[in-house]
């Protein structure tokens, strides 16, 4: 199957002289619903805004459903909805007006119907008289998107769509994005919420200091986010694990005052009660003990530290 937008080799310098993309290469398979994840300034809105022809790249090329997004701008152009991260609308103009408008600006004959179907699955139907400026911030994102939607693009690219909303919103566009999928539409977010990555996505890529690091399957990476560390705290610092501990996973902390044996969570058995058995005939005794999780933040810090 041939991808549905293919980035290669891409990279952006802005006019400050900072390097937001560092030769970026990605594809899209027509279809999937892909989560960009990566911490503040990773280069996420900057990547989205270049494959939409809003940000002009340094170098390397974008393509959506075949057609170069520089030289073949409309057609690529047409075939793709963006839902940005800012909220900038025109405050005066009516619901209606704002999404309608939205449709005409790619060439697209004007479709009623449409624009009702676009505006009742997000609840906007009963606001589609209302000025913008008098919907809450909410309201206003769900705009975003009646925008985005209007001239029936097959792949939609939504920036932080979630960030900052109420849960009942939230619950709406995941279910939108499911019957948007559904109907073969292409969608790619971007996310902080580990949540949302993984009700949502089929693949998951990760960006760092504008440099892809990581593109998997949601599954796989679930499995590593499955991982679970037991800390235990002891009284004195410990020199070296001791040899007969070395069928477990430890590891010592920098400071040498916290075991931290990590297991997966996924897995059906652990050896957490041997283990400790084993920690207390070889004379090793803890004052307290507590659980982590991985979250993708941490996934995320390792990765960048990771990252040259
Ligand atoms: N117009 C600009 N001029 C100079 N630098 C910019 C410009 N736009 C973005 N940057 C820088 O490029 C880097 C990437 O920004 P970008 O907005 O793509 O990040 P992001 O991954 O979307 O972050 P966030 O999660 O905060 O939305 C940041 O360091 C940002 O400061
Ligand atoms: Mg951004």
């Amino acid at each position: 199957m041939s991808p549905v937008i293919l980035v290669s080799n891409l990279s952006k310098v802005y006019a400050s002289g900072f390097e937001a993309l560092k030769g970026v290469s990605l594809a899209i398979n027509r279809g999937e619903i892909f989560a960009l994840l990566g911490p503040n300034g990773a280069g996420k809105t900057t990547l989205i805004s270049i494959i939409c022809g809003l940000v002009k790249a340094t170098g390397g090329t974008v393509t959506a459903d075949g057609y170069d997004t520089v030289t073949h701008y409309r057609r690529a152009r047409e075939r793709i909805g963006l839902v940005p991260q800012e909220l900038t609308t025109e405050a005066f103009e009516t619901v209606w007006d704002t999404v309608s408008f939205s449709r005409g600006l790619f060439g697209k004959r004007p479709n009623p119907a449409h624009i009702e179907k676009v505006l009742r699955a997000l609840s906007l139907w009963d606001k589609k008289d209302n000025r913008l400026m008098t919907l809450s911030g909410g309201m206003k994102r769900r705009v975003l998107i009646a925008k985005a939607l209007s001239h029936e693009p097959q792949i939609l690219f939504l920036d932080e769509p979630t960030a900052g909303v109420d849960v009942e919103l939230r619950k709406d566009m995941w279910s939108l994005m499911r019957s948007l999928r559904n109907e073969g539409v292409t969608i790619i977010l971007t996310t902080h919420y580990i949540e949302e990555a993984e009700e949502m996505a089929d693949r998951v890529g990760v960006i760092s200091h504008g440099q892809i690091i990581l593109v998997e399957e949601k599954r796989e990476l679930m499995r590593k986010l499955g991982r679970k560390q037991l800390i235990l705290q002891l009284p004195e610092p410990l020199a070296h694990i001791p040899d007969q501990l070395n069928n477990y996973k430890l590891a010592l902390s920098s400071d040498k005052k916290e075991l931290i044996y990590t297991y997966d969570t996924q897995q059906e058995q652990t050896d957490i009660t041997t283990m400790l058995a084993d920690l207390r005939n070889g004379g090793i005794r803890f004052r307290d003990l507590r659980t982590v999780q991985s979250s993708l933040e941490d996934i995320f810090v390792d990765l960048v530290r990771e990252t040259p």
